[in-house]
C-alpha cells in the first residue's frame, strides 16, 4: 500500500511535468514500457571508445602513443568543462571559485604523474620510426590545449614574449591572435614561412579560436580573478590555488612532455627533428615559452625565474 501511494504521488509529479510542456504523460509511460535496460557499456559508448585506436603502422608501441594522446585529450575536455562554468559563473562565490580551480589542479596531476607512460613506456626504436607515418601530425595541433590557455587569460599575454610589451588590450583580437607565441614556434621567422603543420591548424581551427576569444574577452578566468572585491581577491586558497594552475599549465605540464621530446628526439649533440617542425628544443621550454596566465599574482622575481631552475635541471644537469 505504502508503495502504490508512492507511485501515484510520482505518476501525478509526472503528470504536472508533461502538462507544463504540453505534452502526453501516457505517450511517454508507453515509451517507459519498451526502453530496454540501460547497459553500462551503452551508456559510455565503449565499442565506439574502444574502436578508437587506428595505428597508422605495424609498430605495437604506437597503440600506446595513440592512446595516450586520446587520453590527455579527455582529460583537457575535463578541464575545459570547469573553465566553461568559471567564466559563465556570475556570482562571485570564493568556495565556488577555489573548487573549480582545485578541479583543473586535479586533473593536471593525473596528467603531470602519468607522462612516464610516454617517457618510459615505449621504445626508443619503434617510435623513431612510426613517427615517421604521422608527418605532419603534431601534438602541436591539439586545438583543447589552445582553449585552455584562452580560456585562462586575455590573448595579449598569450602574446610571444619578445613581443608582448608592444601589444595590449587596446589591440584587436585578430591583431593578437597573429602575435601568439605558438605560431611564431612554427614560423621561420627569416622567411616568414610557417610550417605546414601550422598552416593545417590554422585552417581547421582559426575560426573557432577567434570566436572562443571574442566571446571571452574581457571575462577569462584572470578577468573574474581581477573582477572579485579585494576581500576575496587576496584569498591565500585561492591565489595557491591560481598559482598551482598556472605552473601546472605552463611550467609542469610542459616541462614533463618536453621530457619526453628529450627522451625520444635528442640524440648527443644534436637533435632529431620534430614531426611538427619546430626548432623544439628553443620552443618547448617553459622559460623561453614564458606563458603566465595570471601574472598579477606574483611578484616580479618570480616572473623573471618562470620555469628556469627545472630547465637548468633538464638541459644542464651538472649545474643543479
Ligand atoms: C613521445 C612523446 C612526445 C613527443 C616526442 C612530443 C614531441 C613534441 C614536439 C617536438 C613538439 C613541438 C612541436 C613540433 O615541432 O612538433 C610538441 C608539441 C606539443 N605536443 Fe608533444 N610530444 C609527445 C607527446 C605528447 C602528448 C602525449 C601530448 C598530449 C596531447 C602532446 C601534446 C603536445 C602539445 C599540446 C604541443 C604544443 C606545445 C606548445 O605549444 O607549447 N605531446 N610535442
Amino acid at each position: 500500500m505504502k508503495d502504490k501511494e508512492r507511485i501515484d504521488s510520482q505518476i501525478e509529479k509526472l503528470e504536472e511535468k508533461y502538462k507544463d510542456s504540453g505534452q502526453d504523460l501516457s505517450s511517454y509511460l508507453d515509451g517507459l514500457l519498451h526502453q530496454r535496460y540501460l547497459t553500462y557499456w551503452d551508456y559510455i559508448n565503449l565499442d565506439t571508445l574502444l574502436s578508437l585506436q587506428q595505428p597508422r603502422t605495424y609498430f605495437p608501441d604506437e597503440e600506446i602513443f595513440i592512446m595516450y594522446h586520446q587520453i590527455t585529450e579527455l582529460y583537457f575536455k575535463l578541464i575545459l568543462h570547469e573553465q566553461k562554468q568559471l567564466v559563465d559563473d556570475k556570482s562571485q562565490n570564493l568556495d565556488f571559485f577555489i573548487e573549480k580551480v582545485r578541479r583543473i589542479n586535479s586533473y593536471y596531476k593525473a596528467l603531470i604523474s602519468s607522462f612516464s607512460i610516454m617517457i618510459k613506456g615505449m621504445e626508443r626504436e619503434q617510435f623513431l620510426q612510426y613517427r615517421m607515418a604521422l608527418l605532419p601530425a603534431s601534438g602541436f595541433q591539439s586545438a583543447q590545449f589552445r582553449m585552455i590557455e584562452i580560456y585562462s587569460t586575455p590573448l595579449e599575454n598569450l602574446v610571444h614574449q619578445s613581443q608582448r610589451e608592444n601589444f595590449s588590450s587596446e589591440n584587436s583580437i585578430e591583431e593578437l591572435y597573429e602575435q601568439i607565441y605558438w605560431k611564431r614556434g612554427a614560423t621561420d621567422m627569416s622567411t616568414g614561412d610557417k610550417t605546414l603543420t601550422l598552416k593545417q591548424f590554422e585552417y581547421r581551427y582559426t575560426p573557432r579560436l577567434v570566436r572562443i576569444a571574442k566571446q571571452v574577452r574581457g571575462n577569462t578566468i584572470y578577468h573574474k580573478y581581477l573582477q572579485l572585491p579585494e576581500t576575496k581577491r587576496y584569498n591565500k586558497e585561492l591565489v595557491d590555488a591560481l598559482k598551482k594552475m598556472d605552473i601546472n599549465a605552463n611550467v609542469n605540464w610542459p616541462l614533463m612532455h618536453m621530457g619526453s621530446a628529450h627522451r625520444y628526439l635528442a640524440k648527443g649533440e644534436g637533435q632529431v627533428d620534430a614531426t611538427g617542425g619546430t626548432n623544439w628544443k628553443e620552443y618547448l621550454p617553459p622559460s623561453f615559452q614564458k606563458v603566465v596566465f595570471f601574472p598579477e599574482i606574483y611578484s616580479k622575481q618570480e616572473l623573471n625565474n618562470w620555469g628556469k631552475q627545472w630547465v637548468d635541471h633538464i638541459f644542464n644537469p651538472e649545474k643543479k
